[in-house]
């Protein structure tokens, strides 16, 4: 039977101390990430359009934080960009550490619990020359570059992210071919995976041996994936394809985890038309009736519980570290960010551990591949002129997070 979310007029409290905010990655925000692969790539005419300055936050975090902390946030994930800190292999650049060294205590000063991932998306370009993750033997460079950051900023961090998305960087690099290194070979997409997982293992057993109280963990997509077609099928295939995208990190990562971090966006569904059973008919078209975000992504919200719930098992505290939708006219957004915290409020009240909900993202930013186009920001950010306006969205937003609660 379907789960519903039981409405009423009264408030819907988050536990003591939940964290509230926003999440960013470095270049997705900072401009000029001139050092990483991705960079390269771009200048080779990959992905639609360049970075460039992107949101020119590498400039202006100050003014973007200040922003947040005006909007209710008590939390803020960033991502620190390997490729500044380390831009030729071995050579540490010394005002790049001193940059993010001002971008923390920035946010120390707003008082924010701080989230920091070490891998999201883009390498230096020499690692990724050297093969990258491609090779057991390069995972000793991620390892030191882990080791040096965490010595720097251990007394500014409270959550430590090795990968963001493993299964994304393989999707995208080794499978789809549309991020780089845009190759399409199901091979090398199994040893990348299984490299990073290993460079997981590695990199935690690492940093908890020299910083036993570091919190560190991973941050894994788990999209509700349903399947219409075979009734028989329709309970094997979902799962079977959540152990493929998701569990299967856990499996091969075992208990190198503190936290279990989540990103969640969307519902993917299979189905087969041939057969046209009417069980089949309702399901898709209750499915078909979605919403869809400006990129297409059917909107879910109930997605975001089945996720929790099924995370349960592994008895981590779970940090909802992305969840947002591409929305340029700002039409979905309010009830977006309503809806999908309503079920995650319902997981908590059964017995989920849910601890942070950081909403993806501050201000709208460089969505890769597909360039400036999809505005996933709270803020908007108009990039002739790099002016920051505050959406509706972020106001309703605003008030969650200051009042711990969702008034319905
Ligand atoms: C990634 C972000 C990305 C977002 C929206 C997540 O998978 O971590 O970098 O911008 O999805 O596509």
């Amino acid at each position: 039977m379907k789960k519903t979310v039981k409405t009423s007029t009264q408030k819907l409290i988050f536990p003591e101390g939940f964290l509230w905010g926003a999440a960013t990655a470095a270049h997705q925000v900072e401009g000029n990430n001139i050092h990483s692969d991705w960079w390269a790539w771009e200048k080779k005419g990959g992905g639609a359009e360049p970075s460039g300055i992107a949101c020119d936050h590498f400039n202006r975090f100050k003014e973007d934080f200040a922003l947040a902390k005006k909007l209710g946030h008590n939390a803020h994930r960033l991502s620190i960009e390997w490729s500044r800190i380390e831009p030729e292999e071995g050579q540490w650049d010394q005002k790049a550490i001193e940059h993010y060294r001002e971008v923390l205590q920035a946010l120390k000063a707003e008082r924010m619990k701080v989230f920091a991932s070490l891998f999201h998306v883009t390498v230096p370009l020499w690692f990724a020359k050297k093969g990258g993750f491609e090779r057991k033997e390069n995972i000793k460079y991620f390892k030191r570059f882990c080791l040096f950051v965490v010595s720097l900023y251990a007394d500014l961090v409270d959550f430590w992210v090795t990968i963001n998305e493993p299964h994304s960087v393989v999707s995208g690099g080794y499978l789809k071919g549309i991020w780089p290194p845009q190759k399409r070979d199901k091979s090398l997409a199994l040893t990348v995976y299984r490299n990073l997982s290993l460079s997981h293992k590695v990199v935690y057993r690492a940093l908890k041996s020299e910083f036993p109280q570091a919190q560190v963990g991973a941050v894994v997509n788990f999209p509700a994936l349903h399947y219409y077609g075979n009734p028989l099928l329709e309970g094997l295939i979902p799962p079977i394809a959540k152990f493929i995208t998701s569990h299967s990190f856990y499996l091969l990562t075992g208990d190198t985890h503190d936290f279990l971090g989540l990103n969640y966006y969307l519902l993917h569904y299979f189905r087969f038309q041939d057969l046209r059973m009417k069980i089949t008919k309702k399901k898709l078209e209750q499915t078909i009736l979605l919403e869809s975000s400006d990129l297409g992504w059917p909107i879910y919200p109930q997605g975001i519980y089945e996720a929790l719930v099924d995370l349960k098992k592994y008895r981590l505290p779970i940090y909802i570290t992305e969840n947002g939708v591409a929305d340029a006219q700002d039409k979905y957004r309010t009830k977006f960010i309503l809806d999908h915290l309503q079920w995650v409020h319902q997981a908590i009240q059964e017995g989920v551990d849910v601890r942070s909900y950081l909403h993806w993202t501050l201000m709208d930013n460089y969505e890769w591949a597909f360039g400036f186009k999809p505005r996933f920001g709270l803020i908007e950010v108009d990039y002739r002129t790099q002016k920051r306006t505050i959406r509706k969205s972020a106001l309703v937003y605003a008030k969650i997070c200051k009042e711990n609660a969702i008034s319905l």
